[in-house]
């Protein structure tokens, strides 16, 4: 039987905001294979999981991004399963399981002979203005070598170099979270994809990791699922709010070179749940889903929002999911508001959304709720 009360009442003493948890850095090296707006805090799934789960309990996260909590899960001996849509962050979720060890992943790099013979004259323009193009084709045949191979700590490991404003990063200075083309536009200078590579991977493993990893990961909407009955033992998840962030455009160049063209990415904006007109809806039908999966008397907690409409219709979206999860079933247990510390700036304005009000306090809110 779970404890909800002290559940609840250790969830408010937020372990995560103390030291060392509140160090920007804090947690396994692996959290940092790749980038991705809207990742939540390693410290604060860390928390969350230690507090509401037992060890080898089955922990979904039907939004899990690049797998913060599935990789905290694992580390903290929980097994997990994970959905995402993106392709990309699925591409990252499966790079964390992949565990094959710093010597064999230095020894695989060391081997590899590249041909060149990869053409980019298909490659957009917009892909192009970021490298030299010499490095562009170092990435495409090391990307394409990756997949063969089925290397996905690798391949997580090039699309987290893929963009950034550091050395280490293959493309001109640009963003690491968010590509863009700067003005002035930078010099484009040649970097050698083999090296940089094999730097990010000794870089991931300077903590220990284990070799075995409990984790499952599904490319697909969540709404599609195969999820058993009363299966699940805890449900940790931060959803999308509203239309806070498009993570497809965000995204758009690590998306592209996980294999999805420009195209292909309009589709997949359209089927994440991202539009502040059919949210309400879609999380309607998640909710139902994730309460036939949800074991009898087990928690649902999720990391919400707020939106900021305009000047003055700032939605509270976890009062809004509560109400809605309420008429499906689930029980209400909590709903504790932590407050985000000014300098975190993790909001990214998308389709008209004004730009958040300095002055107004923001929250992370935790829902936490019943079967
Ligand atoms: C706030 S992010 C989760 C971030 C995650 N907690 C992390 O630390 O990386 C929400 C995620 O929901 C995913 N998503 C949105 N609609 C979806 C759907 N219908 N099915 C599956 N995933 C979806 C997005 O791709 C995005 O990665």
């Amino acid at each position: 039987m779970i404890n909800e009360k002290k559940i609840i009442q250790e969830i408010k003493k937020f372990y995560w905001k103390k030291e060392p948890y509140i160090k920007q850095n804090w947690g396994n090296w692996f959290h940092s294979i790749s980038a991705y707006v809207g990742r939540i805090k390693p410290a604060f799934a860390h928390w969350l999981i230690k507090i509401a789960t037992k060890k080898n309990d089955v922990v979904l996260d039907p939004f899990c991004g690049v797998g913060t909590v599935l990789l905290e899960c694992d580390l903290l001996d929980r097994n997990s399963i994970g959905i995402d849509l993106s392709d990309y962050a699925y591409r990252i979720c499966l790079a964390k399981k992949d565990r094959g060890g710093l010597a064999k992943e230095i020894k695989y790099l060391n081997n590899i002979k590249l041909k060149y013979t990869k053409k980019i004259s298909s490659v957009p323009e917009f892909v192009k203005e970021f490298y030299h193009p010499k490095t562009l084709k170092e990435i495409i045949e090391l990307r394409d070598l990756f997949l063969k191979d089925k290397k996905d700590f690798l391949l997580g490991c090039l699309l987290g170099i893929i963009h950034g404003h550091r050395n280490q990063h293959l493309s001109m200075r640009t963003g690491y979270i968010i590509p863009y083309i700067p003005k002035p536009k930078p010099k484009i200078v040649y970097k050698n994809a083999v090296e940089k590579m094999k730097d990010k991977v000794t870089r991931m493993y300077k903590d220990e990791i284990k070799v075995k990893s409990k984790i499952k990961v599904l490319n697909q909407n969540v709404l599609e699922a195969n999820l058993k009955d009363n299966s699940i033992d805890t449900i940790i998840s931060s959803p999308p709010y509203y239309n806070t962030i498009d993570y497809v455009h965000a995204n758009r160049l690590r998306l592209w070179f996980s294999g999805v063209d420009f195209d292909q990415q309009k589709k997949l904006s359209r089927e994440l749940i991202q539009d502040r007109y059919t949210y309400e809806e879609e999380m309607t039908k998640v909710g139902r889903k994730l309460y036939k999966c949800l074991k009898k008397k087990s928690l649902l907690i999720f990391i919400l929002g707020d939106v900021h409409f305009s000047k003055n219709n700032t939605v509270n979206t976890a009062s809004v999911i509560e109400k809605i999860y309420l008429d499906i079933g689930f029980k209400k247990k909590a709903l504790i508001n932590d407050e985000i510390p000014a300098n975190r700036t993790t909001i990214v304005k998308f389709k008209g959304q004004k730009a958040l009000d300095k002055k107004k306090q923001k929250f992370d809110r935790i829902l936490v709720m019943s079967k």
